[in-house]
């Protein structure tokens, strides 16, 4: 079948020699992006103060507002941080949360956000408990219903992943949300693998806080990420870093609309010191890119790649998979690997050996995983070539 989209491998700079299957864990930049953010860099530089510490105030806010529309939210209401886990650690212990209560985790959530939560509920004696979503969902309705039954007396906040970073499974946030503020209780989203893979609305649901990533999916340069509050919950967070902006109980320097400084909760929790904003300002260079290709056909494209995948992998070399079926996947796919490659050392050997990169790895619960995740750079024979390096022994 003819591809949707080609962009060829000439627009990023993967070495020519290797197949690169991880766009789960870091995007290939294109390389006008990356052209975009050495220029940023190089500006900076010919004069740090006039410059690059002038690049936090309104072009910082200029390059919010069009990550803001992206996202569907108004700018006032997200705030730039170098990753998810940065994002969502801020939100969890800059919020109040009810001594007693209780917060949800699913059993799917990536390691770094469990510990940030366990240690957040911890600290705040809350408790914090697992629930298990189903092995194999038949729609959206299991999923709802999973997190909606799990839910007790004491339950204040449930958190997961939009998108979950094994098995791509893909979770209906915007209706879990909207369920969940009918009972009071707070959805903390983990977006890692949201922006650039699915379609996002934020200021159209009733998600309380979501952690985006901007370095995954959307090919923006790495140390890019954001944090969504929702309006209603501004006030309530206490910072836990404090710079300039003092804290909601300070009195501030007048609005600034220009730097978008309308409202506290961008003085307080915006400006936390000097740091390298090129590459926040190279996200432009991104959305460019994205346009020039056309976001849906970029979605599409990664969506058609994994349906390759699966067709090659369990349908032609009989591998497990261990993601939901299509409709309720995106992005990255986890497989059983073949049994001679369930060994601690598999992703080594299989770059070393066939210079692919693909992540193995082993969980109590689930055994050995393979998770595979193309991205607009590869094509279809990448995923023939790794077939063919996992029929040969590690
Ligand atoms: C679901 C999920 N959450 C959080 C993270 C952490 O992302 P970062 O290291 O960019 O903070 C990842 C990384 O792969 C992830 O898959």
């Amino acid at each position: 079948m003819k591809p949707t989209l080609r962009i060829g491998r000439r627009q990023f700079m993967l070495a020519a020699d290797e197949v690169y299957l991880n766009a789960g864990t870091f995007s290939a930049l294109p390389r006008a992006v990356f052209q975009a953010l050495v220029r940023e860099l190089a500006a900076a530089e010919s004069n740090p103060t006039r410059i690059a510490a002038e690049n936090s105030r309104a072009p910082l806010w200029a390059v919010q507002q069009v990550i803001a529309a992206y996202v569907g939210a108004e700018p006032c209401d997200i705030l730039f941080r170098e990753n998810v886990t940065q994002a969502l650690n801020l939100a969890l212990f800059a919020l109040p949360w009810e001594k007693g209560g209780e917060l949800l985790v699913t059993d799917h959530e990536y390691g770094a956000i469990v510990n940030a939560a366990r240690e957040m509920a911890r600290r705040r004696a809350l408790s914090i408990r697992v629930l298990r979503l189903p092995r194999d969902p038949g729609n959206e309705d299991d999923l709802c219903a999973a997190v909606l039954q799990a839910l007790g007396p004491r339950t204040t906040g449930v958190l997961l992943s939009h998108v979950m970073t094994a098995t791509g499974l893909v979770m209906p946030v915007a209706r879990i949300a909207r369920a969940l503020r009918r009972r009071g209780v707070r959805l903390i989203v983990d977006g890692a693998h949201g922006p650039g893979l699915v379609p996002l609305r934020l200021a159209a649901t009733e998600i309380d806080v979501y952690g985006g990533n901007l370095h995954k999916w959307f090919m923006g340069p790495k140390g890019t990420g954001f944090l969504y509050v929702n309006r209603r919950l501004h006030k309530l967070m206490e910072p836990i870093v404090v710079g300039w902006g003092g804290t909601p109980r300070d009195r501030h320097a007048p609005v600034d609309p220009v730097q978008g400084y309308t409202e506290r909760f961008q003085y307080v929790f915006r400006m936390q010191g000097l740091r390298d904003f090129a590459p926040f300002l190279a996200l432009q260079a991104t959305l460019d890119f994205r346009r020039q290709h056309g976001e849906a056909r970029i979605m599409r494209r990664v969506q058609e790649l994994g349906a390759y995948a699966r067709q090659k992998l369990a349908g032609e070399l009989g591998l497990e998979c261990l993601s939901p079926r299509a409709g309720l996947q995106a992005g990255l796919l986890a497989f059983r690997p073949p049994p001679a490659w369930r060994r601690p050392d598999a992703s080594e050997r299989l770059f070393r050996k066939r210079r692919i990169t693909v992540p193995f790895w082993h969980e109590p619960a689930r055994g050995f995983l393979m998770r595979v995740s193309p991205h607009v750079w590869n094509d279809e024979s990448d995923i023939d070539r790794l077939a063919q390096g996992l029929r040969a022994k590690p």
